[in-house]
């Protein structure tokens, strides 16, 4: 039920296959991948082809994290690209509904993020419609920024609305988790951690990944 998955923002975008494999044989449970369109965030980043490369070179839950505006255009190219999980921002989605319901039709996981200081109540009319809530513990766009520890009590909010009403949920922090952030946010209740740099700043990912684990207990 617990899961790591390494942001590839912060690792070689030059040799990405061969960063994919190592982060693949360490161990990893998912893989996330930082979409960003230099207008919900200030950074760019990838789009739906290279995300379709990466589909060939790996076996590992590609989790794709839409920080876009629009992001109904490019659900369908991101789905056939190979994305196994389509994280969109509420922020983004005025049409939040509609916008699951496209999702699940193109027959992948449906996530949703909140940034920090995005009340969560906006989560509550569509809580039996996601498979995945990310509450963001940074400010979306960059990877290396520090964890907001706000996040926590937010985190700790939705587990108890996910037991309280027995939901299907993964629910995802993402932004400044480290070996040093993660034991909190595993007592809060979140169950997938995402790491950029706490992962790829190091010479041995087996080590790393060794250590999330022992956290996570
Ligand atoms: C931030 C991205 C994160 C980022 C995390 O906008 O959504 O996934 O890669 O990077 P770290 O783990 O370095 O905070
Ligand atoms: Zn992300």
């Amino acid at each position: 039920m617990f899961k790591i998955a390494p942001s590839i923002l912060a690792a070689d975008f030059a040799n990405l296959a061969s960063e994919i494999k190592a982060v693949e044989e360490a161990g990893a449970d998912w893989l996330h991948i930082d979409v960003m369109d230099g207008h919900f965030v200030p950074n760019l980043t990838i789009g739906p082809p290279v995300v379709a490369s990466l589909r060939k070179v790996t076996g590992l839950p590609l989790d794709v994290h839409l920080m876009i505006e629009k992001p109904d255009n490019y659900l369908e190219a991101f789905a056939q690209a190979g994305a196994d999980i389509l994280t969109v921002h509420v922020e983004t989605c005025p049409h939040l509904y509609r916008t699951l319901e496209s999702i699940h039709k193109l027959g992948k996981k449906a996530g949703v993020a909140l940034n920090p200081a995005t009340p969560l109540s906006f989560l509550e009319p569509i809580l039996e419609e996601v498979d995945l809530i990310l509450i963001m513990s940074v400010n979306p766009g960059f990877g290396g920024q520090k964890f907001i520890p706000q996040a926590l009590s937010r985190i700790q909010t939705v587990r108890e609305w996910i037991k309280k009403y027995n939901l299907k949920v993964d629910l995802e922090v993402d932004g400044g988790i480290s070996e040093n952030t993660l034991s909190e946010v595993v007592k809060a209740g979140a169950n997938v951690f995402v790491a950029g740099s706490a992962i790829f700043s190091k010479n041995d990912y087996n080590k790393i990944i060794r250590q999330f684990r022992e956290k996570i207990g």
